[in-house]
């Protein structure tokens, strides 16, 4: 029995060193461990075994069971080993790594960025609203009556339930507005707009707006023109200079559109329209009240200023860019230069 026992062992060992993968190494297993196996058979007649010899066998016995089941345990690594460094095979892992090109920030991105901060910076907080407006948020609330062009199914995207694509982000000055508890309001609120305009190379169906709005007692023109024109000194430079020309907006009074001077070099300076603003007109404070019902935005109290800008026209200017197509299209030749 004993001689039987050194035999399964060799040949064991034998067959071990010449299975070639994880299953074959179980089947030798099974066949040699396993309840069947060949070591399990033999201590089964353990009980023929004559008592003076069983000590001497039993120790074998233990002797062989883990003799074979270190070679399979080491076996079982080395063939992961193997399989581990045939998948590199060809890989040489002691080369340097491919950089990949580092991302920028879209130029969008990056002036909205930047006019926050400036903003934030002044004290105004960032507010949001939804781009699914009700015609009430967009245009009435603004004191934009029912006839204004703006309001043209030519001009808007309506939706078959009556609401729209907001056209501007003043509707967030009434959505801020309709639900604050208590002055200042002091927000700017960047975001998508929405008009049915042909497309070309400065207009796109959707763009990016900057709104801001100012209400508290005694908020007043200097008030906004120092704002602004720090504002875009910020943006454009110290020497940027800027002009407010009276214009026509529902939503204030008095309007204004605000020009900035481009200094190009080899081209003469000239005055280039870059956003609107104005006093909030008392009638969007007595539209807000009606609907909040109570008197913090009291007409005869409060006072405010808002403005509008297109982003998408602040990076254009400052980035020289020609047609504002390039700003959605994607195109890494275009994109890799900011
Ligand atoms: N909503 C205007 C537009 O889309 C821009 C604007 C003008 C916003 C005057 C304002 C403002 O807040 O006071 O053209």
């Amino acid at each position: 029995m004993l001689s039987e026992l050194d035999t399964i062992q060799l040949e064991g060992l034998t067959l071990l060193a010449s299975v070639g993968d994880e299953t074959a190494l179980e089947a030798l297993r099974v066949n040699f461990l396993g309840k069947k196996g060949r070591l399990t058979a033999v201590a089964s007649q353990m009980r023929d075994v004559p008592p003076d010899q069983k000590a001497a066998v039993g120790a074998k016995l233990n002797e062989v069971r883990t003799a074979l089941t270190a070679g399979i345990e080491e076996r079982l690594l080395s063939l992961q080993a193997e399989k581990d460094a045939a998948s590199v095979q060809g890989i040489d892992i002691t080369l340097p790594g491919r950089p990949s090109p580092g991302a920028t920030l879209h130029p969008l991105s990056r002036i909205r960025d930047r006019a926050i901060q400036t903003l934030r910076r002044m004290g105004f907080a960032v507010a949001d609203g939804p781009e699914i407006e009700t015609e009430w948020h967009c245009f009435d609330a603004l004191n934009t009556p029912a006839d204004h062009p703006a309001r043209n199914e030519k001009d808007t995207f309506y939706l078959p339930d009556g609401r729209l694509l907001r056209t501007h982000t003043s509707s967030v000055q009434i959505r801020t507005m309709e639900v604050v508890k208590a002055l200042p309001v002091r927000i700017i609120a960047p975001g998508a707009a929405y008009r049915r305009d042909e497309i070309d190379a400065t207009h796109l169906s959707v763009f990016n707006q900057l709104e801001g709005l100012y209400v508290d007692k005694n908020v007043s023109l200097a008030d906004l023109k120092g704002t602004l024109e720090v504002f875009f000194q910020e943006i454009f430079g110290p020497q940027t200079q800027v002009r407010f020309r009276p214009h026509f907006f529902p939503f204030t009074e008095p309007s204004f559109e605000i020009d900035i001077k481009l200094e190009v070099k080899g081209q003469e300076a000239r005055w280039i329209e870059i956003a609107g603003c104005g006093m909030v007109d008392p009638a969007v404070f007595q539209a807000v009240s009606q609907m909040r019902g109570d008197n913090l935005f009291n007409p005869e109290e409060v006072t405010g200023f808002a403005f509008g800008m297109g982003l998408d026209r602040l990076a254009m200017i400052l980035h020289g860019i020609t047609d504002i197509r390039h700003l959605i299209e994607n195109d890494v030749r275009f994109l890799s230069q900011f």
